[in-house]
């Protein structure tokens, strides 16, 4: 391995215990499920890479503008969170319920530690929530089939997780899961673009002991995972310029979002 290119001090050391992906952003989000050393890993990541905090925050903030727009108007009740991470109310089913009651939202993850905290956390028949690798897709698809119509259209949303994966292996369990769902049903991901600052977190984030390497994407790449679809208005932007709102920070650039729909 060659030497970093990067300064690494600051972040915890192996004897610390491991950093977790959903501990880690939760703590970047100002959430309190997390531990010292995540806290530590933030504070080394945000000395290096200034802004990342702010992209957490903003990514949470698109990840509510979008679901309030699936139900408030395209009248979505149905949702699928893949890499659900730590609950941070407001959650998706706080949001898509105040506008479809009957709204019925599924999480998924596969960190134990989430797990944890997300089964306490549900409220069902509204809720609830699958301990399951997301790659793993005919068992999410069993239990979408389960809680859903999947006659009815479905949102799913990768909200700052598909850079724990290459592509190949993205597009495949996106493919695969959107292959059984209606017309009008939505995809949305929000991803960090290589910028500098990007580049550095998460060079500095990926050297955290256990921590899951993350990627960012450029933007056509992430415009291809939306091949075949209607892109909702206004498109693959930054986070902060899709239809925002009261509570939309505008930061450096450093994440891109969008919505498609399953065309009629
Ligand atoms: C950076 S966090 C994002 C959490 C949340 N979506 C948000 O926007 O705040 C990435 C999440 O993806 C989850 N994850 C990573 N790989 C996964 C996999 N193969 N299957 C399910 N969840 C996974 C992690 O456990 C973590 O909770």
């Amino acid at each position: 391995m060659g030497e970093p290119t990067v300064d690494h001090a600051g972040l915890p050391s192996a004897t610390d215990g491991e950093v977790s992906s959903a501990r880690f952003w939760n703590a970047a989000q100002g959430g309190k499920d997390n531990y010292e050393r995540d806290r530590q890993a933030v504070e080394a990541v945000e000395k290096m890479a200034p802004g990342i905090t702010a992209d957490a925050r903003s990514a949470r903030q698109f990840l509510r503008r979008t679901v309030r727009w699936a139900a408030a108007e395209a009248g979505v009740t149905q949702y699928l969170d893949l890499g659900a991470g730590l609950p941070l109310a407001p959650d998706i089913h706080h949001i898509v319920s105040r506008h479809q009651p009957d709204a019925r939202v599924l999480y998924v993850d596969s960190d134990p530690v989430v797990l944890a905290h997300q089964s306490a956390y549900q409220d069902p028949p509204l809720s609830g929530y699958i301990d399951t690798d997301m790659r793993d897709t005919d068992t999410v698809l069993a239990h979408a089939a389960e809680r859903f119509d999947l006659t009815q259209p479905v949102m799913l949303t990768f909200s700052s997780v598909l850079g724990h994966f290459s592509d190949d292996e993205a597009h495949a369990f996106i493919g695969r899961l959107l292959e059984p769902l209606a017309p009008g049903s939505c995809l949305m991901l929000s991803h960090d673009i290589p910028t500098p600052t990007i580049i550095t977190a998460c060079e500095v984030y990926s050297a955290a002991p256990g921590a899951l390497p993350y990627q960012p994407r450029t933007i056509e790449q992430l415009q291809a995972f939306f091949e075949g679809m209607d892109l909702v208005e206004p498109g693959l932007v930054p986070l902060f310029e899709w239809r925002p709102d009261e509570a939309t920070e505008v930061t450096e650039v450093m994440g891109y979002g969008a919505v498609g729909r399953i065309p009629a």
